[in-house]
């Protein structure tokens, strides 16, 4: 009976089930909790990048009434302990250890915590502090002096393993030998997440036992990671996260302040509320670091790629070596015998990067599929026809088989939408009075990840069944879509399932990362709701008062309500069946471990480590999700201006669960790779290391005028070698659209421009005159 769901490819367009409480301001947010009693803290942050603090004078401070205590280096040191980072294995977006020492790593650091009796108190304490620093110079990103490299992968052989640089067959003679060649260099900016729910956190004790309000993207990582700094048990936290306002992987990470507001709460013995200042926010929490790549291809000239090598340099902090190294993905993207990569990492003056939706693939796949490109221009081709030549079942570094791959598919879908038969290639052909017209396209692909996941599952007598699991609601809708599972799996309507998510007292649910969630989540449901469906079947055929008494336990389905024999011939109310299993609750938990996870992932499931596998990670098959994107731009032939009228995507990620809330995945995702290519960068005062544009004025992103018409077309895909038939949809959106805005603008006026963002002082002066 387990596998008598039949799933339909495309899932119901389902309103959000949270939608009502969101729009009415009834949804609490991670800095919406107020206990009772509360102080309230300010962060005050270091005005230098690298130093040491030789001067900490609290006394105008702590002089200010209402200032009940002052956190710093002198009286919390070993009191925190240091953790490690989430790429080591932990759960810190940091190894600096909040408050430790007098040294400076970086600018904005944590250098203090005021807490006070009101918010106003606590800031205009935090601003009397008096700080001396003994300042040394700092080198924060590429060409300065001090800045050391590294390779980011061992170099081991063979070097096919996880955390190689991907590499096969003889790249340097078939790029010799290449009749056509690309060989340039790419880079993207420093950009940051700035979700709108600021950071903070809120902690409060009783009899020992920590509670944490916190928008979190891994509540039980940061459960386990918190009792690890504060050397108390993990069973002794709670963290509390219902609903969080935006986060894009900032949320993933534990942050250095969570454990200080922790420590405060304990010392002054009443809850601590932070929220910190959107200027903080830039220097607190992890980043999307700047990245520099050289891009070499070699192609036939029938266009076929023969050769194609991807050198990236990306940025990190003195202390901790994070990379997202996305040649993982660029260079198994199109089929070539002759590939090789290698990824660096500059250790600067910094804090320390960190995820930011599609991490890898922003800044990789900007840099490929800007020079394919050129490579389609080197060979007079049509770009999307030299994509679909180079399209692949097989990727090329293990040979091992795609899952499922239907490039061909979203490019025909857009292409058709996008009208891109009426392109013509010249650039500067397309022109609309004094508007340079550019029409460009690149692909999109994301791994498909899953990971370990528990859930319970509750049916009621009454014919509704609640879902719990410490999923994390970060905007995508994941309540809905596992109430969708839920509804389809036990034969009810969406309204009779209730979600319970965001809590580290409901069983665990990996981070809210790689686009794994609603792949493992639904995963485990269906996985409970069949043990439920099994438990009514048995005790039905098996039952005297049953009219499926003898009969094949397959045989039965759930259905509107019903248990129903699969010919239709009998039927019964899900309530009778259900009563002869129990009569109370039905109630099933189960730990999921998908294909490919070894059994220590369950354990590693409840320290809040979530073991993804999936991607490039399995040993006979690939898993990735794949979109083509278009994108048209006017550029202003005399003042540079650049606008983005409207994008097209199509995408096939595997079943549609639930289709309203990909595609609003979908569309931001497209929305926000817009904005990465002609708006956001942070801009790095390179004297100092500091950021100059850290506030929402200045640090650009789109307004509506700026995103006028975007198109959406899902393309329902059938995969029956990943979970449920999902791929993940979070990130797919972005990738590749940053391309495609600088291949549009190629188009426009000749002008390329390679590294991001795209703005008007880049394209005037090179513009076509009449
Ligand atoms: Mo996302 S950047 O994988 O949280």
């Amino acid at each position: 009976m387990a596998d008598s769901i039949v799933r339909e490819l495309t899932g119901p367009a389902a309103s959000r089930v949270d939608g009502r409480l969101k729009v009415m301001g009834q949804a609490l947010y991670g800095t919406d909790f107020l206990p009772d009693e509360p102080l309230f803290a300010f962060l005050r942050t270091s005005s230098i990048a690298k130093g040491k603090i030789t001067a900490l004078d609290e006394a105008e401070a702590r002089a200010i009434p209402g200032v009940v205590e002052i956190l710093t280096y002198k009286n919390v040191g070993d009191r925190i302990k240091p953790g490690k980072t989430f790429s080591d294995k932990g759960y810190m977006g940091t190894s600096i250890a909040p408050l430790h020492s007098d040294e400076i790593f970086h600018d904005g650091q944590i250098v203090a915590l005021v807490v006070a009796e009101s918010f106003e108190v606590a800031r205009d304490a935090a601003h009397r502090l008096k700080i001396t620093y003994a300042e040394q110079e700092p080198a924060g990103s590429f060409d300065e002096a001090g800045l050391s490299q590294k390779p980011a992968h061992k170099d081991t052989k063979p070097a096919q393993e996880e955390g190689d640089d991907p590499k096969v067959g003889d790249f340097a003679g078939a790029f010799a030998d290449a009749p056509v060649k690309i060989d340039q260099m790419y880079a993207t900016p420093t950009q940051h997440h700035n979700p709108l729910e600021l950071f903070g956190s809120t902690a409060s004790w009783r009899d020992n036992k920590l509670t944490i309000w916190e928008s979190s993207q891994n509540v039980w990582g940061f459960k386990n990671g918190l009792a690890e700094q504060l050397g108390i048990d993990a069973s002794d936290v709670h963290v509390i996260s219902p609903y969080v306002g935006g986060a894009f992987g900032s949320r993933g990470s534990l942050s250095q302040y969570t454990a200080i507001v922790a420590l405060a709460s304990k010392l002054v013995n009443r809850p601590v509320k932070l929220v910190a200042t959107r200027d903080q926010a830039f220097t607190i929490v992890t980043y999307r670091a700047e990245t520099r790549h050289r891009v070499q291809l070699g192609a036939s000239r029938n266009g076929k790629l023969t050769a194609l090598r991807h050198e990236g340099w990306e940025i990190t902090s003195r202390p901790d070596d994070y990379s997202v190294a996305g040649t993982d993905s660029s260079t198994r993207l199109y089929a070539c015998d002759n590939i090789d990569s290698k990824v660096w990492i500059h250790n600067a003056d910094r804090n320390t990067p960190g995820f930011m939706r599609s991490p890898p693939e922003i800044p990789y796949i900007f840099a490929l599929e800007s020079a394919m490109d050129e490579l389609a221009y080197a060979l007079d081709m049509d770009p999307v026809a030299l994509r679909l030549i180079n399209d692949t079942m097989k990727e090329p570094i293990k040979g091992l088989p795609y899952t499922s791959r239907n490039l061909k598919g979203c490019f025909e879908a857009a292409s058709d939408a996008f009208g891109w038969s009426k392109r013509t290639p010249e650039p500067g052909s397309m022109r609309d009075g004094d508007w340079l017209i550019g029409w460009g396209t690149a692909t999109s692909l994301y791994p498909t990840n899953v990971a370990p996941c528990a859930v319970r599952v509750r049916l009621s007598p009454d014919g509704s069944a609640r879902v719990q699991t410490a999923t994390h609601e970060i905007g995508t809708g994941v309540r809905t879509a596992i109430a969708i599972t839920a509804a389809e799996d036990l034969g009810l309507t969406i309204d009779k399932i209730t979600v319970e998510v965001g809590d580290t007292d409901l069983p665990p649910a990996p981070v809210a990362g790689g686009s794994n969630s609603t792949a493992s989540v639904c995963s485990a449901v269906a996985n409970a709701c069949g043990q439920i469906r099994q438990k009514i079947a048995d005790a039905s055929v098996g039952a005297d008062n049953s009219p499926f008494k003898g009969r094949d336990a397959g045989s039965l389905r759930l259905r509107d309500g019903r248990l129903v024999a699969a010919d239709g011939g009998a039927s019964e109310a899900l309530q009778d069946a259900a009563m002869r299993v129990s009569p109370g609750v039905i109630e099933v938990y189960v730990d999921h471990l998908p294909d490919g996870v070894k059994p220590e992932g369950a354990r590693g499931l409840y320290k809040g480590q979530s073991a993804l596998t999936g991607g490039t990670k399995l040993e006979d098959r690939i898993q990735f999700a794949f979109g083509a994107q278009f994108v048209e731009v006017r550029v202003h032939a005399r003042t540079g201006e650049i606008r983005a009228p409207r994008a097209v995507g199509a995408y096939s990620f595997g079943r549609i669960v639930s289709a309203k809330t990909a595609k609003s995945q979908l569309m931001g995702g497209q929305i926000w790779g817009i904005s990465a290519a002609l708006h956001e960068a942070t801009e790095l005062d390179r004297r100092t290391a500091k950021y100059y544009n850290d506030d929402l004025a200045e640090y650009l992103i789109p307004v509506n005028a700026d995103v006028p018409v975007i198109e959406t077309i899902m393309i329902p895909e059938r995969d029956d070698k990943v979970p449920l038939g999902i791929k993940g949809v979070g990130e797919l959106g972005n990738v590749g659209l940053n391309a495609a805005v600088a291949n549009a603008v190629f188009h426009a006026t000749g002008v390329r421009i390679r590294e991001l963002p795209i703005r008007i002082e880049k394209v005037l002066g090179s513009l076509p005159q009449t």
